[in-house]
């Protein structure tokens, strides 16, 4: 899958490849009304990462229902909607509006934004607020939700049970890691917002013991994101315990990158033998259980 924020509605890059081939689309973040985003400037390359602040700049949800959801219906590779509110209520009727619009597959709730004021990373940092999200969402969709967890917080696992528990279809995980770059002849943070979430490869190991943590918390699919750029980086996230990736970042190096990545996973496949995929889901996780098992018995 592509992640949210890195590959517009899709649209963008039909012409660079076949974009049929992937395993679905998560579009944009989408609020209720339109947003005009962050003050500039709102990215900064970092050392083996990305600061971003946008801040959900984004056409609104009767745009993207008038004028992008057209084009998605008649596409093969499903396309999911990523949602974000200030509110429950916002998230609500967000649901509530893409109920119904064909062309859509999926909702992705981004309760994980640490870009926006109101709202955002409040409601995924605490599992009572995760929880109150979900069902609301739930009972206002007949599409499956799947709930984007942050990492800006030590209770991921506790949170994604949770959220489990209140009805999730599935978990991504996870959003952008909090961060700041500073600018030394102004004394100022270089991002207009001051703060931005960082991602790309120097987030990789961060994401995937994150992966690895609630993999072990929860039994609904995880789709793993963070820092994934080459196959082996999207196959160390499946043998930790998720079912399907996301790529984000290296997609703005090489726009080829989920297709690239999605060749080599076929390719690790074909040359290890593997006949079905599911055969590596959290095979790090087995393994490890095995280990702590043998190692419990040998020492009583
Ligand atoms: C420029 C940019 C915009 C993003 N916008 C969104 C967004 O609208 N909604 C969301 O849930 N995540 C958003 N994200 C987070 C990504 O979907 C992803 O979770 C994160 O970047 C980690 O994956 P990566 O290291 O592969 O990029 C954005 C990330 C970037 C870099």
């Amino acid at each position: 899958m592509t992640a949210a924020g890195t590959f517009g509605y899709g649209t963008e890059f039909n012409s660079i490849f076949d974009i049929q081939k992937l395993g679905a689309i998560v579009c944009k973040g989408t609020t209720l009304t339109p947003r005009e985003g962050n003050l500039q400037p709102r990215l900064a390359e970092t050392a083996g990462g990305l600061l971003n602040s946008i801040g959900l700049q984004n056409i609104g949800v009767k745009a993207l229902i008038r004028e992008k959801a057209p084009a998605w219906s008649s596409w093969r590779v499903p396309v999911i909607v990523n949602i974000a509110g200030e509110t429950v209520d916002d998230y609500a009727r967000l649901a509530s509006e893409l109920e119904g619009v064909t062309g859509i597959s999926g909702l992705e709730i981004n309760i994980s934004c640490p870009n926006v004021k109101a709202g955002g990373a409040e409601f995924g940092t605490n599992p009572g607020t995760a929880t109150k999200v979900t069902t609301t969402v739930k009972t206002s969709t007949s599409l499956p939700v799947i709930v984007k967890l942050t990492p800006n917080t030590n209770e991921i696992a506790q949170i994604a049970a949770a959220v489990a528990e209140a009805g999730a279809d599935a978990l991504s995980l996870i959003n952008t890691v909090k961060g700041m770059y500073l600018d030394i002849t102004t004394r100022q943070p270089l991002l207009g917002n001051r703060t931005g979430g960082l991602s790309g490869p120097a987030i990789k190991p961060i994401a995937l013991s994150m992966v690895y943590e609630v993999a072990g918390a929860v039994t609904i699919p995880i789709i793993g994101c963070g820092g994934i750029t080459t196959a082996n980086d999207a196959l160390e996230f499946i043998m930790a315990g998720a079912s399907a990736i996301q790529v984000g970042t290296a997609t703005f190096n090489n726009p080829h990158a989920p297709l690239d990545i999605l060749e080599g996973i076929e390719q690790f496949m074909k040359t290890e033998a593997i006949e079905d995929i599911t055969e590596l889901i959290g095979a790090a996780r087995s393994q490890a259980n095995e280990k702590i098992g043998r190692a419990e018995i040998r020492d009583g």
